[in-house]
């Protein structure tokens, strides 16, 4: 019988994630499916024309957050997420009865502005993290399209209203590296008048390229700039979504660490554009292997096998990777102090915008375990020569990305902690607490 090592618990409200010291052993592991190819796939089927099947989505609140609102909106979404929904595209959104409830996620309210601007009145509103993100990122290029958007001083909530005129297809440049509003104006492309051109200021990931072309979309790539003409998809025939490489990056980060750990993490997405940290931790000395490449639907899928307990040197992280790596810099910052090694990160402002700014929450977690960590205008820099100590107990702060950071402070300190307000790992991890058991305890 599994001891009671890892427990979730929940009083007054406020969840909590309790640890004790760690057993190293050999396990393998599935991660959640991942939650960037699953809003895309939900999306994309939405709009298809025809019947599509999802399998595997991620099940945790940011990709229920954009069923709900394609539901809102028309479209028929039947079935079990964690195994297989069926998707009928529609031609015409309906004008949803009430605000359409983005919560916890940038993904949904920025790629869906795009999938519906102009075409349907709707209001998009978040809670009280996303209401605070920029959002005029993705309504300025939406606008040069000839799109009616507004926001609240930049903010949530977003404002749209159909148009009369389809969009216009226009050549854009992004100011910022963003997946999310290059998505959002790829979609809003493919029902223009005309052809679009998007160029982003560095390459991000591409899994909408990916998708839109497997479902026939007309799209060319040329450097940092994408074509598309406007165009009908097919729907997703058999779409099964592999495994999460940002959630999976947080257990890669907790094996390297764990002296004995020996881990098998199957069937997880190694689209190119996802997978720059694991270089990094490869440029550590970390024991890292890839097996069984494969590909479906035009993405990588593999397993990755880590042995953990190998001392790890500095490596330097470049400016071209950030957008790459860009989840996995808190599990990185975390590795690192853990390690004992000096690390630097840098060009990572936009962290600051993420579900809590992250350079802040970060510094924050590192130095409660004793850790030299200073926060940076546009990065983090960690020293090296001491040694952790676990607190009796951490926050998340509401961001799920630092609640599991702190997971793997807990394995790499070898002590009994909790972790409070933990509640925010289920946007995109709804069963963390049971996996992380299964990995090390
Ligand atoms: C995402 C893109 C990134 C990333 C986010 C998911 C996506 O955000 O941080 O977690 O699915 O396209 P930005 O587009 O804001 O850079």
């Amino acid at each position: 019988m599994q001891d009671r090592c890892v427990s979730a618990s929940k009083a007054l409200g406020v969840s909590s994630i309790e640890l004790s010291a760690p057993r190293p052993h050999s396990a393998t592991v599935r991660m959640p499916g991942d939650k960037s190819i699953s809003h895309r796939a939900f999306m994309c089927a939405s709009i298809a024309d025809g019947e599509s099947s999802i399998v595997g989505a991620n099940a945790g609140a940011d990709v229920r957050a954009t069923v709900d609102a394609l539901r809102a909106l028309g479209a028929s979404i039947r079935g079990d997420i964690s195994s297989a929904m069926h998707v009928r595209g529609i031609r015409d959104f309906r004008t949803p009865g009430s605000a359409l409830d983005c919560g916890n996620s940038g993904s949904t309210m920025r790629m869906l502005a795009g999938l519906i601007a102009g075409r349907v009145d709707a209001t998009l509103d978040g809670d009280a993290s996303l209401r605070r993100r920029p959002m005029e990122r993705v309504t300025y290029p939406l606008r040069m399209m000839g799109a009616d958007v507004k926001t609240t001083n930049g903010k949530p909530p977003l404002k749209l209203r159909a148009s009369p005129q389809p969009l216009r297809g226009a050549a854009i440049t992004l100011p910022v590296a963003s997946a999310q509003v290059k998505s959002a104006v790829l979609f809003a492309a493919l029902r223009a008048q005309g052809p679009t051109v998007v160029t982003e200021p560095a390459h991000t990931r591409d899994h909408t390229e990916r998708m839109l072309r497997s479902m026939g979309a007309s799209l060319d790539v040329n450097g940092n700039s994408i074509a598309v003409q406007p165009s009908l998809l097919k729907p997703l025939a058999d779409y099964r979504v592999p495994g999460d490489f940002s959630a999976a990056f947080f257990f890669i980060a907790g094996a390297v660490v764990l002296p004995g750990s020996n881990l098998r993490l199957e069937n997880l997405g190694m689209n190119p554009t996802r997978i720059a940290a694991l270089d990094v931790l490869r440029a550590m000395g970390a024991d890292i292997e890839i097996m069984d490449t494969r590909e479906d639907h035009g993405e990588a899928i593999g397993d990755v096998v880590v042995r953990g307990g190998r001392d790890l040197r500095n490596a330097a992280i470049e400016a071209e990777q950030i957008p790459n790596l860009i989840d996995e810099i808190p599990a990185l910052c975390t590795l690192a102090a853990a390690a004992g090694i000096d690390f630097e990160v840098r060009n990572a402002s936009d962290l600051r915008t993420k579900e809590s700014d992250r350079l802040a929450t970060t510094v924050r977690l590192l130095r409660a375990f004793g850790a030299i960590a200073e926060e940076l205008p546009d990065g983090i820099s960690i020293g090296s020569g001491r040694r952790l100590r676990a607190p009796e107990r951490v926050t998340t702060e509401g961001d799920h990305r630092i609640g599991m950071s702190a997971a793997i402070l807990g394995l790499a300190t070898r002590s009994r902690i909790t972790i409070d307000d933990t509640d925010c790992i289920a946007t995109s991890f709804p069963n963390f607490s049971d996996v992380w058991r299964s990995a090390f305890y």
